[in-house]
């Protein structure tokens, strides 16, 4: 960071400067290179460090550093600059953070990259994938000079840079103090076992989730912290603290726990406590693939020493039932009854509004998590139906909407194709990338509804699958997604020609017309099909209804 006088004259130099926003990730390596966290790294990385630590987890000075940190940008960016420039590096409001005088433009060599990080080559595996940024094949490198820390409204009690929170444990008289990172809500299990490695090694915890990634707006951003918040008394007295990390999880395996062992240092912690799964990838990460338990611990050891912060392998607690306690899952007796609840069990629960059991988690925190995730009874969902045209998905989508509106208690919102091409998307054709693009934007505004709550029910002919899919990924984290099929066949669509379309289309006068001169990719993951052939559009509105009742999002709809 510099000094006001010199942060005053570059805000007034930058005025002609090229500048970039970053995106999350970039802010929280920023945010670490400014506050101190990534120490001794001080700026984005060039192409020999880049190099050297991809081979071999140091820097060109032989510093002990696992994971490259640069900065990548877009061909068109590294195109625009030259050595010697100046570039102005701001927050998605525009808020200049840093400027950085260029002094490498380079192209990193994202293979050795990812086999370092991941310890493979397939760049197709998710977690390679969601790392790599396909458009930003470049990278600039030169001195950076931070101007103000990226900005958060929220919990800033929580964000204790390195330096204040060293300092705080200074003034705690807290001379050893185990972390614990991570991104997921903790219950009993992950309590009991900080516990016992903090009672087991003489420390004090850190309690230290990632929250790198969120942004403004993520509800569950908050109930996860509120979620920490919830847990923290429960600790034995003086013996917790909670603190937000900046941090973006990457994926990186061992090499990832080493950074974590570094920042954690940075940040006053004397050990680092690491949850592996059973395939040795270090837990709250990505997930990446190819390491062995003891291929991680080999890899973690000798520079954990180097660090100087010792790791702890997290110990599996399960809860045992005559006790009434959790253990670690190697000290259970013989026949002691283990009680066990996965993640997903617990979300089916929240759905069906059945109770998190006590044992599993406290009740304050179990309410967060109703609250965020309220019974499927109450949450917005989306029924989107797809089909050729003249299929009836119009006819259906306007009953279901009646019909919704009778069961009441959510607003309902119908998006037909007809009325988004008006409205939303009146400057679009009909080519793949207008279609792709027309259901894209369909998919957002369903999923805000969805969000709200309300019920969001679209109906066009959305031809293609991974576009499909794609709103289906955006809609189904906001809550309900029901894919609705309308079959009818070709033949039928086609005798129907409500709108003389087919018969145009047939003669050549409007191109490219679905199942005529277009294509139309029939869903292999519809949840309900309707062939309205044979069927009366209340006949088939009554398909939907029953389904969407099976899954709990409506009572037993009037049907007569
Ligand atoms: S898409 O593919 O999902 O973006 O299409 P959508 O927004 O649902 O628009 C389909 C309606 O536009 C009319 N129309 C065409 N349909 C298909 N192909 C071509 N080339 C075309 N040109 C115009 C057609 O009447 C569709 O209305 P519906 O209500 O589906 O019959």
């Amino acid at each position: 960071m510099v000094s006001d006088i010199r942060s005053a004259e570059i805000r007034e130099q930058s005025r002609d400067w090229p500048s970039m926003d970053l995106d999350p990730r970039q802010l929280c390596d920023l945010e670490l290179l400014l506050n101190g966290g990534y120490s001794p790294l001080e700026g984005y990385m060039g192409s020999s460090d880049h190099e050297q630590v991809c081979a071999s987890s140091r820097l060109s000075n032989g510093v002990l550093w696992p994971l490259p940190v640069i900065l990548d940008v877009s061909e068109a960016t590294a195109e625009s600059l030259s050595p010697g420039d100046s570039l102005a590096l701001r927050d998605g409001e525009g808020v200049m953070l840093a400027a950085l005088t260029v002094d490498e433009i380079w192209r990193p060599d994202r293979n050795a990259e990812v086999h370092a990080l991941f310890g493979t080559d397939d760049t197709d595996h998710s977690g390679v994938a969601q790392y790599l940024h396909r458009s930003r094949e470049w990278a600039v490198a030169g001195k950076l000079e931070g101007i103000q820390l990226p900005v958060h409204y929220d919990y800033r009690e929580l964000r204790l840079t390195p330096l204040e929170l060293r300092r705080k444990f200074s003034r705690l008289g807290w001379r050893k103090v185990i972390a614990f990172q991570t991104h997921r809500t903790v219950h009993r299990a992950q309590l009991a076992m900080m516990s016992d490695a903090a009672g087991e090694a003489g420390a004090n915890l850190l309690l230290h989730p990632m929250v790198g990634l969120n942004q403004p707006g993520d509800a569950d951003h908050y109930t996860r912290i509120r979620c920490y918040q919830e847990l923290m008394p429960h600790f034995a007295k003086f013996m917790a603290r909670l603190n937000l990390l900046p941090m973006a999880p990457r994926g990186g395996g061992p090499r990832e726990a080493v950074l974590q062992a570094i920042v954690h240092k940075n940040y006053g912690c004397t050990q680092l406590l690491v949850d592996f799964d059973g395939s040795g990838t270090v837990l709250d990460t990505l997930g990446a693939p190819a390491y062995t338990p003891d291929g991680a611990r080999d890899a973690m050891a000798r520079p954990s020493d180097e660090v100087g912060v010792e790791w702890i392998a997290a110990k599996e607690m399960v809860f045992l039932e005559d006790r009434r306690r959790f253990v670690p899952a190697d000290e259970v007796p013989e026949n002691g009854r283990v009680l066990r609840l996965t993640a997903d069990e617990v979300r089916r629960r929240l759905d069906d509004g059945r109770e998190i059991p006590d044992w599993y988690t406290y009740p304050s925190v179990a309410r967060e998590l109703q609250r965020r995730h309220p019974v499927r009874g109450s949450q917005g969902f989306t029924v989107f139906f797809t089909g050729l045209s003249g299929s009836g998905k119009s006819t259906i989508a306007n009953a279901l909407r009646v019909k919704l509106l009778e069961v009441g208690g959510r607003g309902v919102t119908l998006l037909d194709g007809d009325l988004v091409r008006t409205n939303l998307s009146s400057e679009l054709g009909f080519s793949k990338e207008h279609r792709d693009l027309n259901i894209r934007r369909i998919g957002f505004v369903a999923s805000e509804i969805t969000r709200a709550g309300g019920v969001a029910i679209c109906a066009p002919i959305a031809p293609y699958d991974i576009v499909r899919r794609e709103v289906r990924e955006m809609v189904a984290p906001c809550g309900g997604f029901v894919l609705v099929h309308v079959a009818t066949p070709l033949e039928v669509c086609e005798s129907r020609d409500r709108k003389g379309m087919y018969a145009k289309a047939r003669a050549g006068i409007i191109k490219e017309f679905t199942g005529i001169s277009d294509p139309y990719e029939v869903p292999a993951d519809a949840d309900v099909a309707i062939d309205t052939s044979d069927m009366t559009p209340a006949e088939a509105t009554r398909e939907v209804l029953f389904f969407l009742e099976r899954q709990g999002y409506i009572a037993a709809p009037d049907t007569e």
